[in-house]
């Protein structure tokens, strides 16, 4: 079953990989396989095939819904601890590419630097699906688009709210603003907005607004992450000051549509980015968002592993 092809295969990096049309297909086949495990019907294309998924970082939902999915598609997952392999030995990125991708069908990898994650695609037989960098989380905001289409259909020329830290997930946001055509408010504090290589291009979608309450006037969607990302967590007391004014709470919400959403990727940290009253009340999306990981991804190793386009 390992792709003999030696052409470089299609990855998903970035969502910028795809474009509006081929992520809002992903999207309805995603909600189409839910519906269809609802069924107890059974999908599984991927008998014999493998899923290897490198870790760097720790994770509950990618690690879970990537190895359910693959199980439910009719294939096998196959964890990859870099503190058990030879890649935690310094065994170059490349070798490991090679070698992997020799073995297996596809490919995801949470790592630090997201040129890692790119090195090893331009080595790879088979796709590769970015888990999670410094840089980018694309896989959660195909969770995150998902819960928005189900519950309010499409999101073009809508009011999204990002407050918080310029992060991998606010990046993520930037390059979903631009491929599915919303609006984004970014409310960070000043020394944490997000990067001008990802902002720019961007153009007038994205604005930076230092004042949250603003930031949220008249939003459909509200978003936020952890203020200490993976690998920050030295900084934790520092950035607990930096972000003391940018707890998304009753208050915030309020400044919102009356029918906004919240969405947070999770894990969540009540009382610092978010206030127990907004994460577990009626506005909150995040049981769905995190459930939708398993339905997404399972639609994008379908379109990868399958290599079919997903708009036609
Ligand atoms: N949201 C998310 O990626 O969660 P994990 O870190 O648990 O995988
Ligand atoms: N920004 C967070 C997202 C976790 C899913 C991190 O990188 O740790």
């Amino acid at each position: 079953m390992v792709n003999d092809n030696t052409a470089s295969p299609r990855h998903f990096l970035s969502l910028l990989d795809f474009d509006g049309r081929e992520l809002r297909a992903l999207i309805e086949r995603a909600i189409e396989l839910k519906t269809i495990l609802g069924r107890g019907e059974n999908y599984r294309p991927f008998s014999g095939h493998t899923l290897g998924m490198i870790f760097e970082k720790s994770s509950t939902r990618t690690r879970v819904s990537f190895e359910v999915g693959m199980t439910q598609l009719g294939g096998h997952a196959l964890f990859l601890s870099s503190r058990d392999t030879q890649l935690g030995r310094g065994e170059p990125i490349e070798d490991s590419a090679r070698v992997l991708s020799r073995m297996v069908d596809c490919i995801t990898i949470r790592t630090f630097q997201h040129e890692t994650v790119e090195l090893f695609a331009l080595h790879s037989r088979v796709p590769v699906i970015n888990a999670l960098t410094d840089l980018l989380h694309p896989c959660q905001l195909l969770a995150d688009m998902q819960t928005w289409f189900e519950r309010r259909g499409d999101i073009a020329g809508r009011q999204v709210t990002w407050i918080g830290d310029g992060n991998n997930m606010c990046h993520s946001y930037i390059n979903a603003a631009r491929r599915f055509d919303f609006k984004l408010n970014i409310a960070c504090p000043e020394g944490y907005e997000p990067d001008a290589e990802v902002l720019e291009p961007a153009g007038d979608r994205c604005r930076i607004i230092h004042d949250p309450a603003a930031a949220a006037e008249g939003a459909d969607l509200i978003v936020t992450d952890v203020w200490a990302s993976m690998g920050q967590e030295e900084e934790q007391a520092r950035r607990e000051k930096a972000f003391a004014g940018y707890q998304v709470n009753d208050a915030i919400m309020s400044n919102a549509d009356k029918q906004a959403l919240f969405m947070h990727c999770l894990p969540a940290h009540r009382g610092e980015e978010v206030s127990a009253s907004v994460i577990d009340g009626p506005q909150s999306v995040v049981w769905d968002e995190a459930e939708n990981r398993l339905h997404a991804q399972k639609a994008l190793l379908d379109i990868l592993m399958s290599s079919k386009n997903p708009a036609e």
